[in-house]
This record gives C-alpha cells, structure tokens and sequence, in this order.
C-alpha cells in the first residue's frame, strides 16, 4: 500500500499549485488592452477567461458570440459592445496559431504509445 508522509504530501501539493498557476499565467490570460477590464467585467461571472481565449473566431462569429452571451445575462454597455467585439477578434481570430491547451503534468507523454 501507499503511503505518504506529511512532507511529500506537502511537497505534491505545492509543485500541482505552481503547475497550475504556472499554467495559467502563460495563455489563460486576456491580453493587455483597454478592453480588458471591461472583458473581465462583462466576461468572467459564468466561466473563466479561458474559454474566451481558447476560440479562433472571425469577426463576424464574435459578433455573434457576445451578443449571445448578452441574451444569456453578460452585462455589456451598449457603448462597450463594438469594442469588445474588435477586442475579442483583434486577438483571437483564424489567423492566430490555434490555442495549447496547458498540461497540468510536465514532462508527461500521453501519447507515447500511439507511436506510428
Ligand atoms: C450569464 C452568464 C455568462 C456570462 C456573463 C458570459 N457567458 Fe459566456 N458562456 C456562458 C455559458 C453558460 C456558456 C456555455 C457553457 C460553458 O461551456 O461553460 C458560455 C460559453 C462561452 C463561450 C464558448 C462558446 C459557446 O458559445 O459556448 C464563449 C467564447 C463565451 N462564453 C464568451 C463570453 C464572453 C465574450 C462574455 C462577455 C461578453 C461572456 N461569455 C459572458 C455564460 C455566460
């Protein structure tokens, strides 16, 4: 059986909290810019940033996508709308590299195996 002493158990429980917040300082974050705290704002009460900052969405589909998330109760000044918009597809559109999900284990090979 397993057993763990105080000690290693604090020591995991560190390394898997700076993992994690490692984790999310790198992508997980809205980017710099005026919008930003209006996105954190309007944009944070149901589901973290993270959701935002994974799409790949054209203009066209943000626009869609804020104004549903205002039908669906996001708090959005009427004045703010179309900045958020352009904010939104300014740094996450189709032309970016698609977003890396971060690991929460490092140096972990889940795919190893399936090796063509
Ligand atoms: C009233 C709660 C609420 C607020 C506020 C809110 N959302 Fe959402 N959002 C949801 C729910 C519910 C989902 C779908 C369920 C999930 O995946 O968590 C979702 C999903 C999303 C998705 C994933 C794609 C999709 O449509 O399912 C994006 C992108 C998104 N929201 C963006 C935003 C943005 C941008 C704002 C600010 C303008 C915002 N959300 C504010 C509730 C909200």
């Amino acid at each position: 059986m397993l057993r763990l002493d105080a000690k290693t158990l604090v020591l995991f429980v560190f390394t898997a909290t700076t993992v994690a917040a490692a984790g999310s300082s790198l992508n997980e974050q809205l980017p710099a810019g005026p919008e930003r705290g209006k996105a954190i704002a309007a944009c944070s009460n149901c589901h973290e940033p993270r959701i935002i900052v994974q799409q790949r969405l054209s203009k066209a589909a943000w626009t869609k996508e804020v104004d549903k998330m205002i039908r669906w109760g996001a708090e959005v000044d009427p004045n703010d709308r179309d900045a958020l918009i352009d904010y939104f597809s300014t740094n996450f559109n189709t032309e970016q590299a698609a977003y890396v999900a971060p690991k929460t284990l490092s140096g972990s090979k889940p795919h190893a195996k399936a090796k063509r």
